[in-house]
């Protein structure tokens, strides 16, 4: 059988390790898909260094739509990221009826219900594993692994950046900043970090993940994200004292009411697995009914771990090329008819527990005050801690100390509510910190 033909949208980190273990494992990859996979032609804008990588084995050109609009491609690979011309390419290669291969998290998180319907209606494939936590095939354990699950929650590392620095603030007691500048210095890290350190990259993988786990359409609109450059070293110090790490989770929960979907820093116990998962590391913890806790561990990025991701993608296309779409695995796992409607629900609506640290005036009656907000508030104490506080924001002759209080689960409403309220007291002396915390047994 005639090899299928591929032809890629950008040729960067992802795209030469998607060429370079392409070529490397034609041959096993050949006896698994039952015919060859062969990138034929290849657009970017650097053709110079598109060349340099693909030599003679393809034709290069810089214009992405020469690689659309030929009639001998077969799949075309969307390297390019964003949200504007990438968007624009992906829905001329869905009407041009090819298949469609993507890394671009963010561009699906937004725009996949347009996408997967545009797909469907032309009877093509969008396949995406490399978008989520890059080399971990976690989109297919979702998607068929755990198929006869009623799946309960996920949590998941999905940043490395911001998982390597919350590592460094750990093991070196350095504060943000400082790693950060570090974590550019290597590499890790982007020149513009915004995305990866205020949450936005995971809370686009997390909202795949939930409309996969759920039956949902993606709505990266309604997710609460919420990022690790407020993180002080005082916390991650406190969290490690009362056997917590601190890691930036992606939680997405079915409840009574609706769907939790949320990214920000969290208070996990440190002998749970996943918070010993340390450096650019990136792991998945799914809670089905059925199989109880899974979790998926691996690298979240990188040229050959995301290229792994993206020719397991070509390989089940060139395997269903021929089969009938409606016999094809859902884009979103459950059929596109059967989505539902469950809402998710708004941040004040989601329950959890929380760490809270107050810097406060160190005399009678302070704990007794804060206690009894807590309680009107129906927020249950679950441990506290004093420390005297020798440092920090607050210029004054005072005794002052850190209050750290670990809740039960609260709902978030509520909890605003008291801390407002304890802001307002005058023995409270500092912005209040607080960090969300779960158990996830
Ligand atoms: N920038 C991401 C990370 C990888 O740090 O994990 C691509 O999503």
């Amino acid at each position: 059988m005639t090899p299928i033909r591929v032809g890629l949208l950008g040729i960067g980190t992802v795209g030469s390790g998607t060429f370079n273990v392409l070529r490397r494992n034609q041959t096993e990859i050949t006896r698994r898909a039952g015919r060859g996979i062969e990138i034929t032609m290849v657009a970017d804008l650097d053709t110079a260094r598109a060349k340099a990588v693909v030599g003679d084995s393809a034709r290069v050109v810089a214009d992405a739509r020469e690689v659309i609009a030929n009639p001998d491609i077969d799949i075309v690979v969307e390297l390019i990221g964003g949200y504007g011309m990438a968007r624009t390419l992906v829905l001329e290669a869905i009407a041009a009826g090819k298949h469609v291969v993507t890394a671009n998290k963010a561009l699906l998180a937004v725009h996949g219900t347009e996408i997967f319907a545009a797909a469907r209606d032309k009877g093509v494939v969008v396949a995406f594993e490399a978008a989520v936590a890059g080399g971990i095939p976690i989109i297919k354990a979702l998607r068929e692994g755990l198929t006869a699950n009623r799946i309960q929650w996920i949590a998941g590392i999905i940043n490395g950046t911001t998982n390597f620095i919350l590592s460094e603030m750990r093991a070196k007691g350095l504060d943000f900043g400082v790693v950060l500048k570090q974590a550019q210095e290597l590499g890790y890290a982007e020149a513009d970090p915004t995305f990866d350190i205020e949450g936005v990259d995971a809370a686009h993988k997390l909202t795949l993940m939930s409309a996969i786990a759920f039956g949902i359409p993606v709505q990266f609109d309604s997710a609460h994200v919420e990022g690790i450059s407020k993180l002080q070293a005082a916390d991650i110090t406190y969290a490690e004292h009362l056997g917590y790490r601190i890691k930036l989770l992606g939680i997405t929960k079915r409840t009574s009411a609706g769907i939790e979907l949320r990214v920000h820093p969290t208070l996990v116990p440190a002998k749970r697995l996943i918070a010993n998962v340390e450096g650019a590391m990136n792991a998945v913890v799914v809670h089905g009914d059925a199989v109880g806790s899974t979790l998926y561990y691996g690298k979240g990025a990188g040229s050959e771990p995301t290229a792994s991701a993206v020719i397991a993608d070509l390989v089940d296309i060139t395997r269903l090329h021929t089969a009938d779409p409606r016999h094809r695995v859902p884009h979103l796992a459950f059929q596109h008819d059967a989505l539902s409607a469950t809402p998710i629900l708004p941040m004040d609506a989601t329950v959890t527990a929380y760490y809270l640290r107050l810097q406060v005036t160190d005399e009678a009656g302070v704990l007794a005050r804060i206690a009894g907000i807590l309680a009107e508030n129906r927020i249950s104490i679950d441990a506290l801690l004093q420390r005297p506080n020798d440092g920090g924001a607050v210029e004054s002759a005072e005794a002052r100390t850190d209050v750290i209080i670990l809740t039960h689960d609260t709902v978030e409403g509520g909890m605003n509510r008291a801390i407002t309220q304890m802001q307002a007291l005058p023995t409270v002396l500092a912005p209040i910190v607080r960090i969300r915390k779960e158990e996830l047994s």
